[in-house]
C-alpha cells in the first residue's frame, strides 16, 4: 500500500472521547464531560427548517451561503459584535469547525508557527498537525486564564504566522477586558500576524461583553462563529466566518473543494435564528449564569478551588490535592463516583491539575457531581497522607 500522510497519522484524537466512551457504558454515571448545550432548539428555527424541506428547499446555494443569511449574520456582526464587515467578507460554514481549518489553511504555509491557547480547545492543535503547522502552545494560567501579551510577543518567531485566541474560552470561561484585546490587535500589527478569533461563545457572557479583536485588526482578523452554543444546534452543523473581503473569497474558494455549500434546511433554520426572536437566547444564557453561580457556590462549600468562569459553560476545578495526575483522577473518579469530567491535559500540558465540568447538566446533577468530586478528593488525600 502506498504511504499515508504523515502529518494526517500525527494528528492527536480526542482527549474528551476517551472519558465519553467509557461514560456510555456507565448508564448511572453523571455526566459532566459533554460540551454541548442541554438545550432543544428552539422551536420557531426548528419550524422553519421543517418549511424548508415541505417547501422543496434541499438544493445546492451558492457555496458562501444564501444571500439573506450571509446579509443577516453580517447584521448580527455588527450589532453583536461591533464589527462592520461588507456581505462578502461573510461565509457560512458547516460549524465553526470547518471555518477554523479553511482559515489556518487559507493563511498559512507548510512548517509555519501558530500560537495556540494551552488550554485551548483541542482540536485546534489536531487542525495544526493535520495542516503541517507547528504549534506555538501560549500559557493561559489561572486565575484570570488570560495571556500576558509580553509572553505571546517572546513566543512568536519569525516563522510565526497566526495568534489564535479563543474568547470566551473554552475550556476555561476566561473574558479578557477590551484593553487587552487592543493590545493583542497592536501585538499582531507589529509582528504582522494574522489573528483567527474563534468567538463561538460570544453570546454566553455572564459579566459584560466580549470584545472582537475585529474591533481593533479589522484586516487581518478573521473570525469564527458558531450557530451550535447560541442557538442550541450543535447537530444542524452551521457556522459562519466574518474577515476582510480580501480573505473570505479563498476560504470559499477551498470551500468548494470540500463541501460545496452547506445544507440548504440548515441554512433557512440559521436564518430563522439570527433575524426571528431572541428570548431563547438570554433564557439559556441566564440558565448557564445560575448553574455557574450554583457550581461556585458548591465547589467552595466543599473546600474545592476553581476559577470563576465570566463566559462559555465550563468551570475548571483544582483537583491536584487528590494527588493524582488529573487524567488519572477522572478515571479514578467515573470508577469510584460515577461522574465523568475532562482532564485539564485534554486541553493541554498547561492544564495539569484541572479538570473541566460542563455546566450542560441539570443544577441538581452540577451540585452532586461537585459534592462527589470534592469527596473523592479528600479520600484520596487521605490516602496520601496515611501511604
Ligand atoms: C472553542 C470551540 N470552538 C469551536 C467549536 C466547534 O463548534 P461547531 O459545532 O460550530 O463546529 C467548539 C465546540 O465545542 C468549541 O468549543
Amino acid at each position: 500500500m502506498p504511504e499515508l500522510n504523515p502529518d494526517v497519522l500525527a494528528t492527536p484524537g480526542s482527549g474528551i472521547r476517551d472519558i465519553m466512551n467509557r461514560a456510555f457504558a456507565m448508564p448511572d454515571a453523571i455526566r459532566l464531560e459533554v460540551g454541548e448545550p442541554s438545550f432543544p432548539t428552539p422551536e420557531h428555527i426548528r419550524r422553519a427548517a421543517l418549511e424548508a424541506l415541505e417547501a422543496g428547499r434541499t438544493r445546492y446555494t451558492p457555496t458562501a451561503g444564501l444571500p439573506a443569511l450571509r446579509e443577516a449574520a453580517r447584521d448580527k456582526v455588527r450589532r453583536i459584535n461591533g464589527v462592520e464587515r461588507p456581505v462578502e467578507g461573510v461565509m457560512m460554514t458547516p460549524g465553526a469547525g470547518g471555518g477554523l481549518y479553511l482559515a489556518l489553511r487559507t493563511l498559512t504555509r507548510p512548517g509555519e508557527g501558530v500560537l495556540l491557547p494551552d488550554p485551548g480547545w483541542a482540536n485546534y492543535a489536531s487542525a495544526v498537525a493535520a495542516l503541517g503547522l507547528r504549534a506555538i502552545p501560549y500559557p493561559l494560567r489561572p486565575p484570570a486564564f488570560v495571556p500576558d501579551p509580553g509572553e505571546l510577543a517572546r513566543r512568536a518567531d519569525a516563522a510565526t504566522r497566526v495568534l489564535l485566541v479563543n474568547f470566551p474560552s473554552n475550556p476555561t470561561g476566561a473574558v479578557p477586558e477590551a484593553d487587552w484585546v487592543e493590545a493583542v490587535a497592536k501585538l499582531a500589527a507589529e509582528r504582522d500576524l494574522w489573528i483567527v478569533s474563534d468567538e463561538v461563545y460570544d453570546q454566553l457572557v455572564f459579566e459584560g461583553a466580549a470584545t472582537s479583536p475585529a474591533r481593533f485588526a479589522p484586516d487581518r482578523t478573521v473570525a469564527v462563529y458558531s450557530f451550535s452554543k447560541t442557538y442550541a444546534m450543535t447537530g444542524w452543523r452551521l457556522g459562519y466566518v466574518a474577515a476582510s473581503p480580501a480573505v473570505t473569497p479563498w476560504l470559499v474558494r477551498l470551500a468548494e473543494q470540500v463541501w460545496q455549500s452547506v445544507a440548504e434546511p440548515t441554512q433557512w433554520a440559521g436564518l430563522a435564528a439570527l433575524t426571528g426572536d431572541q428570548a431563547a437566547v438570554d433564557a439559556m444564557r441566564d440558565a448557564y449564569r445560575r448553574r455557574r453561580d450554583l457550581a461556585l457556590a458548591t465547589a467552595r462549600e466543599a473546600g474545592l478551588t476553581t476559577y470563576r468562569p465570566r463566559g462559555a459553560f465550563y468551570l475548571m476545578v483544582d483537583v491536584s490535592a487528590s494527588g493524582l495526575d488529573d487524567r488519572a483522577f477522572a478515571l479514578d473518579l467515573l470508577e469510584n463516583e460515577r461522574v465523568a469530567v475532562v482532564p485539564g491535559t485534554a486541553f493541554g500540558a498547561e492544564g495539569r491539575g484541572l479538570v473541566r465540568l460542563s455546566l450542560a447538566a441539570s443544577e441538581a446533577e452540577i451540585a452532586e457531581g461537585i459534592r462527589r468530586i470534592a469527596r473523592r478528593v479528600r479520600s484520596r488525600a487521605a490516602e496520601l497522607r496515611g501511604a
